[in-house]
């Protein structure tokens, strides 16, 4: 019977004989009397040793390069003394597909930067089948703290006319039939009419269609495919990642940075729990700290909190040689909420109450008439991976907020009718899945920790 490595390595396995298992070749060594595979199937980290007692009955061997494909049939053995308690004694090898010799993927350490231009290979790897198995079982606790608080997970278009964040960063979506191009009066072509008549662009988040699913629904939250049109080349930018948007209605943004704070330390401790192997292998090869002692002291931490106008005078304070200067009604930068976290509170932390004029028409206004109810949650390392707000529920102050803005009201009347037919306070905040990643893992470079970055020049596949 098929088994999986993982399971068999574990001691899920109680009958040892009549082993099938199926994976690619990470190593061979033969001798004469004996021979050893090590196999991978892509279920662990860890190889499967075959041993192949009598070399010269199995004509194979010679064909089986690393990388080949293999079927193998055998009995387990327990070994004693050693890390790994279970071998396999083959009685039949098969080659499902070859791999010559070629292969790049050579038992050796390869620089994360090779391995980024053949991304079709690096899965295979130890370290980017780490990441991918992490990434998967992240997916599972995303979902996992929210259905067990209730929040329903809704899907938000990615095709739409909204520009969620006004920041100009949408990718454009046309079906523009090129024989037929529409023109304006200027008879260039107008780009106003790209998606059958209407101007569409990809999603830069879904927030405000999960406020129409709040405003019904309560709980909400998205999980999903976001785009960004920004063409900046860091090691914490795609332009196209993955993010989480919860959205909940009769919530203000002291009830929402409690869940920013308890669905992060949630995501720590299904890391330390649940993706043990994982961790021990960021911990031993990838970060330049300890991240489960680290995740182990937030989780038994308080976040710290900040207001933006106390975040500025610390900053000024700091007497720092910032690239950008500090002074209040600046847009954080990188440099300055690295400071923030890093030297200053030195744990994640929590910045709130921005000036109106840095952030989105969307967030709800403080009494001083100049700062707004957001949050944004910072991280050491890494800066921003929350951003997230009390949105503004009272309909002539949002219209105002919205003409300030310079946009078409009526592109927006769906919205603004939220505010007419039963408001309600609610709030709602985004997470960059890669960045909580980077995070977690240590993973320095957002291109390692997504199976298929997409960044300027690499959208081949
Ligand atoms: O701060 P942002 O732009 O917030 C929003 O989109 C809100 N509508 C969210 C909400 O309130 N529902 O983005 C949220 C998070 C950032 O903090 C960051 O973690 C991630 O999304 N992010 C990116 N991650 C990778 N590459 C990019 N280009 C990113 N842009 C934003
Ligand atoms: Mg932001």
């Amino acid at each position: 019977t098929r088994k999986k490595v993982k399971d068999i390595l574990s001691g899920q396995v109680e009958d040892m004989s009549n082993i099938t298992v199926l994976g690619w070749v990470r190593t061979k060594r033969v001798s004469k009397n004996i021979a050893f595979i090590e196999i991978n199937d892509g279920s662990t980290l860890e190889n499967l040793q075959i041993v192949i007692l009598n070399p010269e009955e199995f004509e194979v061997l010679s064909d089986i390069n690393t990388g080949s494909s293999l079927k193998v049939v055998g009995y387990l053995d327990e070994i004693k003394g050693r890390e790994q308690s279970v071998e396999m004694k083959a009685e039949k090898i098969e080659i499902v597909g070859d791999c010559p010799s070629d292969y790049e993927l050579q038992k050796k350490r390869h620089s994360f930067e090779y391995l980024r231009e053949i991304a079709h290979l690096r899965p295979r790897t130890n370290t980017f089948g780490v990441v991918n198995r992490f990434r998967s079982k992240m997916s599972y606790a995303v979902h996992k703290f929210f259905q067990e608080r209730g929040f329903n997970y809704i899907h938000t278009p990615i095709i739409t006319a909204n520009d969620t964040e006004g920041a100009g960063e949408i990718f454009r979506v046309s079906n523009f039939d090129l024989e037929n191009l529409p023109l304006t009066d200027k008879g260039e072509v107008d780009y106003s009419q790209d998606f059958f008549g209407e101007e569409t662009g990809l999603t830069v988040s879904g927030q405000l269609e999960a406020e129409v699913l709040a405003s019904a629904l309560g709980d909400v939250y998205t999980f999903g495919p976001t785009f960004r049109a920004e063409n900046s080349n860091t090691a914490r930018h795609v332009a196209e990642f993955w993010m989480i948007e919860p959205e909940m209605a009769f919530c203000n943004l002291e009830e929402n940075m409690q869940v920013i704070e308890d669905f992060l330390k949630y995501l720590f401790k299904y890391a330390l729990e649940e993706c043990k192997e994982e961790m021990a292998f960021f911990n031993k090869w990838i970060a330049d700290d300890n991240r489960v002692e680290k995740l182990e002291e937030l989780i038994e931490s308080d976040f710290d909190r900040v207001s933006y106008t106390d975040a500025i005078e610390i900053l000024i304070e700091a007497e720092q040689d910032f690239e950008y200067d500090v002074e209040w009604g600046i847009d954080l930068q990188t440099e300055h909420e690295r400071y923030l976290t890093e030297k200053h509170f030195k744990k994640p932390v929590m910045v709130t109450d921005y000036p109106r004029e840095i952030k989105a028409f969307y967030m709800r206004l403080n009494d001083d008439g100049k700062t707004v109810r957001a949050v944004d949650c910072l991280v050491p390392g890494i800066g921003e991976i929350v951003g997230g707000s009390q949105r503004e529920e009272r309909y002539d102050l949002l219209v105002k907020m919205m003409e300030e803005d310079n946009m078409e009201l009526d592109q927006y009347d769906w919205f603004l009718d939220l505010r007419k037919y039963g408001t309600v306070p609610h709030s709602g905040f985004g997470l960059g899945f890669e960045r909580i990643l980077m995070y977690i893992s240590g993973i320095n470079n957002i291109r390692d920790i997504i199976a298929f970055p997409r960044t300027p020049g690499n959208a081949k596949f």
